[in-house]
């Protein structure tokens, strides 16, 4: 393929459907492109608004699959849990780990700590002593001068827990930091975190421009940027399921629950010493989390990102989840940070991440937190036992076979029929075309 032609200037000026037309244009068949994506359009014109205004540029909407996982027993609490997720097979993962633990005293959640973390960079000549010594002023004039924004988060029971002195001077000349931690309650919280970091900035700069008892070099200030961390090892959640080994009986015929145990322990083992495993089971377990935190609204990217920084900690990136055997008990964990809201932001606009919410019982952050990080263990407990079962293509390939009948736009007669056929057969886009085919001779 070669290089697209430029869009001219002004684009984003256009009305929307100007810019259907011109991006149209770039299609074979510009007039049936229109057609096509207009019929994705919501069709209340105020709900579609909505949606325009979420992002620039917008031409039309982008459909994702919205699943349910039933029945998801987390501390003793039943979950209805909704999942968006493009992935066949994984609302059915997590839907089939939930009954099996289900069935041996569901899943387990805590949430130890939930700290989030802004950053302020900043360059200053003066030394790390001489900040030192005008800190508890300059903490005083940040704490004062956004008061206002914080009263609230501080009524529901969160704001600022702390601001600490990073000195960087020896890796960048004249670099600082502002390191502040942040309760956000119920909210995510970026949007909460990034304007006091904002007017920390301001006040910061401020501070020494009126200190005119410093030389003229310090009091200046420049502030390089300011901005969340997605860091958030401390805002964290964890989740286990437990049984005795003998409760693992049945899941390899060949294996008693002791010995599966220990071939399963293995499996997640080896995601914990090589990285090109720990990638993939890493990947099965954010599958479950992203569906759920899709589906409310929230930021995948957020989540996944401190997730993967978590999984290095120890300086090799490894699996989240863990496995113990200890006295014939069988322990499954993940622990895994989550910066996750259920007020604010998309939560309160998407009105299906609204409905999502209502369906979970309108949980708080934290309970958001263990339903989510819930679903990653459902699902990486579902990958590692077809993995060290049967192989995870039988189940795979049931979804594949309904994607390509779909693409090949079968009857529900030739789907019905190519089920059966290719039961114990291999399926392939190729052997899906040449069945359909015999089917219409
Ligand atoms: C596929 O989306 C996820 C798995 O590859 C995860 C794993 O290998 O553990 C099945």
């Amino acid at each position: 393929m070669g290089s697209r032609e430029r869009i001219k200037k002004g684009f984003s000026k256009l009305l929307k459907e100007e810019k259907l037309k011109t991006i149209a244009n770039y299609f074979e068949n510009p007039g049936e492109v229109v057609s096509l994506l207009k019929s994705y359009w919501h069709s209340d014109s105020k709900q579609q608004k909505l949606f325009d205004e979420f992002s620039e540029n917008t031409i039309t909407n982008y459909i994702m699959p919205y699943g349910i996982s039933p029945n998801v027993m987390i501390n003793g609490k039943n979950y209805i849990v909704p999942m968006v997720i493009e992935e066949s097979s994984v609302v059915a993962a997590a839907s089939a780990a939930a009954k099996f633990w289900g069935e041996r005293g569901g899943f387990h959640a805590e949430v130890p700590d939930v700290r989030k973390v802004g950053q302020v960079h900043f360059g200053w000549k003066g030394s790390m002593e001489q900040l030192q010594t005008l800190f508890p002023a300059i903490k005083e004039r940040l704490l004062g001068d956004t008061d206002t924004f914080t009263t609230n988060m501080k009524k529901r029971g969160g704001g600022i827990l702390d601001i600490q002195l990073r000195d960087y001077t020896a890796q960048i000349p004249d670099y600082y930091q502002l390191r502040v931690e942040f309760n956000t309650c119920d909210s995510m919280g970026a949007n909460f975190i990034n304007t006091v970091l904002e007017q920390f900035g301001h006040s910061l700069q401020d501070f020494f421009s009126e200190r005119l008892d410093l030389p003229e070099e310090l009091r200046k200030c420049e502030i390089i940027m300011t901005i969340l961390s997605n860091n958030t090892p401390d805002c964290r959640v964890k989740v286990w399921v437990e049984c005795p080994v003998e409760q693992l009986n049945g899941i390899d015929e060949h294996l008693t629950g002791a010995e599966y145990a220990l071939k399963f322990k293995k499996a997640v083992d080896i995601a914990h010493i090589d990285t090109d495993r720990a990638t993939t089971h890493n990947k099965g377990i954010y599958n479950g989390i992203d569906a759920v935190v899709i589906a409310t609204g929230n930021d995948f990217r957020a989540v996944e990102a401190a997730g993967h920084t978590y999984a290095s900690r120890n300086g090799r990136y490894e699996s989240l989840s863990t496995v113990t055997i200890t006295d014939g008990i069988f322990r499954f964990e993940l622990e895994a940070p989550m910066a996750m809201g259920t007020v604010g932001g998309l939560t309160s606009l998407h009105p299906l991440a609204k409905k999502s919410l209502e369906l979970l019982g309108n949980p708080t952050a934290q309970e958001l937190m263990m339903i989510a990080a819930t679903m990653g263990l459902a699902n990486n407990f579902s990958a590692v036992r077809s993995l060290t079962t049967k192989g995870i293509q039988e189940g795979h390939m049931k979804m594949h076979l309904n994607n390509i009948l779909n693409q090949l736009q079968a009857s529900e007669d030739d789907k019905r029929l190519a089920r059966d056929y290719f039961k114990d057969k291999t399926v392939s886009y190729a052997a899906v075309e040449q069945f359909l085919q015999s089917l219409r001779k």
